[in-house]
């Protein structure tokens, strides 16, 4: 969803406040893992589209969120914190908005190993200027988590993700107006659609994946499947999802697309969605095309089903299964689709334990899953 500003400041509706709560919970457990496995190295946070650091009513905007992440992690960790310093990078194009963050971070009180770079630019400058300092994420590469928010569909070229993903060790949460990228479709050349869509996919794949004779609800859905298509062919980057973030009384608002190198930052993301969606005011969508879109994170029958038919006949490692179910199911690992069915007596586990009780699939036991023949 688009969403347009007049003031500095302005007030949070609830898919914002949601986005902000999953970002912080999400970078608490990013920076805990981190710290604590990574000797000597910087961590790197990178909001390319800060803001201005809170709203009218709420303290915490995203850069604020990083902060106190950050502070709780080496809190938590405490002695046993391994890494360097924490880097955290905020890129802000707008020049009064820019001057309220960095007035609204110099009033933090935060740990002196958390180190702020503030760039007055475009999200593309800002990480250009990163590139050419001494200090930089990218050379050598580390471990690096970037936030991209803009309003709209603008300013997120597909060659800044593609480069940021480039590297070991990179994660990226993505604000991805699907909605502003079918309304610039549907609106044509009317809206200079052309270079914008070729700029935000990297190419004119678009010109086959979005059809236009398609309903509006499809398009969206035809434009993120694309995007997900596009960010998992980047070498390395094996996870890949979207979150359709609505509210109960509303339409979508708008997806959060998360790319990963690791089985681990999806599985992690998971979590963070999950614990919003315990407070009931938001569902979520893992918004495949064809597919029911609301899914509930306690349902495993109708995802065991489709998981079952992907693996028909077949006999896998758990890791490809635990593969399928980060990239399309809500689950953070197949179990709880496994046990269903196991119940039903659909698949078969080898395990090296012997003892092994039905309904349970240790990972480091697991020989094999036999997926039996079924109609
Ligand atoms: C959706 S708001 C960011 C909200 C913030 N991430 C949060 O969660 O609190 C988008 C911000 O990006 C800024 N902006 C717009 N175009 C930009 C660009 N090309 N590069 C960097 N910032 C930009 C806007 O001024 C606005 O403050």
């Amino acid at each position: 969803m688009s969403l347009k500003r007049e003031t500095v400041l302005w007030s949070a509706p609830p898919h914002t406040i949601a986005k902000i709560s999953i970002l912080q919970s999400y970078l608490s457990r990013w920076f805990e893992i981190f710290g604590r496995t990574h000797p000597g190295k910087s961590l790197w946070y990178i909001d390319g589209f800060a803001g201005p650091g809170e709203y009218t009513n709420s303290p915490t905007g995203s850069p604020v969120a990083a902060i106190a992440s950050a502070s709780a992690a080496l809190q938590n960790v405490g002695a046993k914190w391994w890494a360097g310093d924490i880097q955290c990078v905020f890129i802000e194009q707008d020049a009064n908005t820019f001057l309220h963050l960095q007035n609204k971070l110099n009033s933090l009180d935060e740990n002196p190993k958390i180190q702020k770079h503030l760039f007055n630019s475009s999200c593309e400058d800002g990480l250009d200027s990163l590139h050419r300092q001494k200090q930089n994420p990218f050379s050598p590469p580390a471990p690096l988590f970037a936030f991209i928010d803009p309003f709209g569909v603008k300013g997120i070229p597909f060659r800044i993700v593609k480069d940021l993903l480039s590297r070991d060790k990179t994660e990226i949460l993505i604000n991805f107006d699907s909605d502003g990228i079918g309304r610039i479709f549907k609106a044509e050349e009317a809206a200079n659609c052309e270079s914008n869509l070729n700029e935000i996919f990297g190419d004119d794949s678009w010109k086959v994946a979005l059809k236009k004779d398609s309903a509006f609800h499809e398009l969206i859905l035809q434009a993120l499947d694309l995007y997900k298509r596009k960010l998992r062919a980047l070498p390395g980057v094996k996870y890949v999802f979207a979150f359709e973030m609505r509210s109960t009384k509303d339409n979508p608002d708008y997806h959060l697309v998360f790319a990963s190198q690791h089985f681990l930052g999806l599985e992690k993301m998971k979590e963070a969605m999950k614990a919003i969606d315990k407070n009931g005011t938001y569902s979520f969508s893992d918004a495949h095309i064809g597919q029911e879109s609301l899914f509930k994170f306690n349902d495993p029958e109708s995802h065991g089903d489709r998981l079952f038919k992907q693996f028909n006949g077949k006999t896998v490692k758990y890791d490809e299964v635990r593969d399928y179910a980060l990239n399309e199911s809500p689950f953070g690992n197949p179990k709880t689709m496994l046990k269903y069915l196991e119940e039903k007596g659909m698949i078969q586990a080898k395990s090296r334990d012997p003892k092994r009780r039905k309904g349970t699939f240790n990972e480091d036991n697991l020989e094999y899953i036999m997926f039996l023949q079924g109609s």
